[in-house]
């Protein structure tokens, strides 16, 4: 990747002028760091001492293309720069593939601390892993347990298989297109933790999402129906079945449906039920044991 230097001074009135067309300030920040490669803190002080120099990792030229492109047409800059940094990690991230959100990045934690032992071995699953986020999370926490990622979308698996190859090289993580538990079936009744962001949202208000995500992200990965549970009836409906006893089930949600998602977990029988919730204080994670 060539490097460039530039003033500070340059670099500041660029930027005015970048927002001057539009756009919020921590989104131009962001692509100057992931697209230029200008760390945030380093931005900070050059805020202070404008008169040092920067190196970029691409030219002004280049990234007020892109700026303007997701001005324009809306485009997440996750798409726009290839990248998506989540948790300790950096995930490639390309259209046509749900962008990893950070509240899921806390599904992880509740799973972890849930479980007794992290060096015993086991079996997880990732049911609709999208970018292989929960995957490689999973994957580089537990590397004695066996993996298995599913989606129905090939564009998704496409990606998961990159992220994991380069992000959990010695992973003995699985990638399974089909939906939901379907493709697992050989390893029904074995599965001792099992993740799940579905999609959540009911389809009347996926019709009005703002553009960044309504137009770019894929429907399939947003929408849960009218009611927005479907994703999550059918996944816990086979539950009883695909996990072991002693299994947990954990599924990330929409904000209003804690009481129906653990309803729904009680009526198939999982035990310990509970829930957690997501960096704004909201029911956003419902748990339940076999
Ligand atoms: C909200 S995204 C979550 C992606 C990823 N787990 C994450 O947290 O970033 C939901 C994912 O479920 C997948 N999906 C939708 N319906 C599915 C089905 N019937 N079976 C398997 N995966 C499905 C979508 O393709 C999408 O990748």
């Amino acid at each position: 990747m060539q490097s460039l230097h530039l003033s500070g001074i340059e670099l500041l009135a660029w930027r005015r002028k970048q927002l001057d067309h539009g756009g919020r300030q921590v989104d131009l920040d962001w692509l100057l760091d992931f697209g230029g490669g200008l760390r945030w803190t380093s931005l900070q002080k050059l805020i202070l001492n404008p008169n040092r120099l920067v190196q970029l990792d691409q030219s002004l030229e280049e990234l007020s293309q892109l700026w303007h492109q997701h001005l324009t047409d809306h485009t997440p800059l996750q798409y726009l720069v290839g990248r998506c940094p989540w948790r300790d990690f950096d995930l490639e991230a390309c259209p046509d593939v749900f962008i990893p959100r950070q509240e899921t990045e806390l599904l992880v934690e509740f799973a972890l601390e849930r479980l007794e032992s992290l060096q015993s071995s086991g079996r997880w699953a990732d049911l609709g892993t999208g970018s292989g986020a929960l995957a490689v999370a999973l994957a580089r926490a537990l590397p004695a347990w066996d993996g298995h990622a599913v989606d129905c979308s090939s564009k998704a698996l496409a990606l998961a298989a990159r992220n994991l190859k380069r992000l959990a090289p010695h992973s003995n993580c699985r990638l399974h297109l089909g939906s939901w538990w379907e493709p697992l079936k050989t390893w029904w009744g074995s599965f001792r933790l099992v993740l799940v962001n579905p999609p959540y949202i009911p389809q009347m208000i996926v019709e009005q999402l703002p553009p960044v995500v309504r137009e770019h992200e894929p429907y399939l990965a947003l929408c849960g129906g009218t009611d927005g549970l479907q994703a999550c009836r059918d996944v816990i409906q086979q539950s009883i079945n695909a996990l072991e006893v002693g299994g947990w089930l954990m599924l990330e949600h929409h904000h209003d449906q804690s009481d129906s998602v653990l309803n729904l977990m009680e009526k198939q029988g999982l035990k310990e039920l509970s829930f957690e919730r997501d960096l704004h204080g909201i029911k956003r994670f419902a748990i339940g044991k076999r």
